[in-house]
């Protein structure tokens, strides 16, 4: 076997690959460059924390690699495979077989229950009701919300309704969690016991998790951080020391997800 082969075979393949993703706004007189050429590898496992001032493109990105937007200029390869090419209906399967999103917003239905919102992406997905139930009831447990099937996001926590949006993320068993600020709306004290739910599914499951924050407590958990500055990658730094949660946040978010994943 020749030499570049077996370092080919040693080297590990990164399961998410931008390289030169532009992004631009708007168009004639009021295009505007929102990323300027990023190029990110992530590999299975990672926990990467993603900063940087305001504007500087970290939602942009995050949409990309979400399939939720495309890039204008650069690749996108997700197992070595390249998302601009895929169809509509391709992209569309990507992003519900192997992603899960978690925002700020939580952006659950309003008036429906929790049960029924962690079930949404199993019912687009097709599966027939009992499977349904049974996986949503599970995932609200997992996220340390068993009992509580039957409420209205206005009637849980801000703490509470993210954890329905986690349970909603994870229900599909994805290999990425992607979550855009998911602290931002949440006290210190609930945001410690989300960081100990996501530092459980990317630990003890194996669940990638690609995390946009402002505040430097919530990176320090993460294993990686990337910064960004004005549309580029100003910074990618690894984190060797990352915070591990108290065994009272990890109690809170009531983990075994043994049985969950
Ligand atoms: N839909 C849009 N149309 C036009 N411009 C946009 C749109 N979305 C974002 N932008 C612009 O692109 C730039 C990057 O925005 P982005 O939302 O990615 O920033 P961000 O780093 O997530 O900021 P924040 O920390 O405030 O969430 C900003 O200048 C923003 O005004
Ligand atoms: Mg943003």
């Amino acid at each position: 076997m020749s030499e570049s082969l077996t370092q080919q075979s040693i080297v590990r393949q990164p399961l998410i690959q931008l390289i030169d993703v532009k992004k631009t706004y708007g168009s004639g007189s009021t295009e505007f460059l929102a990323l300027k050429g990023i190029d990110l590898s992530i590999y299975a496992g990672e926990f990467v924390a993603i900063m940087g001032p305001s504007g500087s493109g970290k939602s942009t990105a995050m949409n990309i690699l979400g399939c939720l937007d495309s890039p204008k200029y650069g690749q996108y390869l997700f197992k070595g495979a390249h998302v601009e090419d895929l169809t509509r209906d391709q992209h569309a399967r990507l992003r519900r077989r192997f992603l899960g999103f978690v925002f700020q917003g939580f952006n659950l239905l309003a008036r429906t229950t929790a049960q029924e919102n962690v079930e949404l992406p199993l019912l687009y997905r097709g599966d027939n009701a009992e499977k349904r139930q049974a996986a949503a009831s599970k995932a609200l447990a997992s996220v340390g919300l068993a009992g509580w099937e039957h409420h209205t996001p206005a009637e849980l926590s801000g703490g509470q309704q993210q954890r329905v949006a986690i349970a909603r993320a994870i229900v599909t068993e994805p290999a990425v969690l992607l979550a855009d600020e998911p602290t931002g709306n949440l006290d210190t004290q609930r945001s410690h016991e989300i960081m100990a739910l996501l530092v459980a599914l990317n630990r003890d499951h194996g669940i990638t998790v690609l995390m946009v924050t402002h505040e430097l407590d919530m990176a320090a958990y993460a294993h990686r951080i990337v910064t960004f500055v004005d549309g580029k990658i100003a910074k990618d730094e690894m984190n060797e020391h990352p915070t591990m949660p108290s065994s009272a946040d990890l109690n809170m978010s009531d983990t075994n997800l043994t049985e969950v994943i």
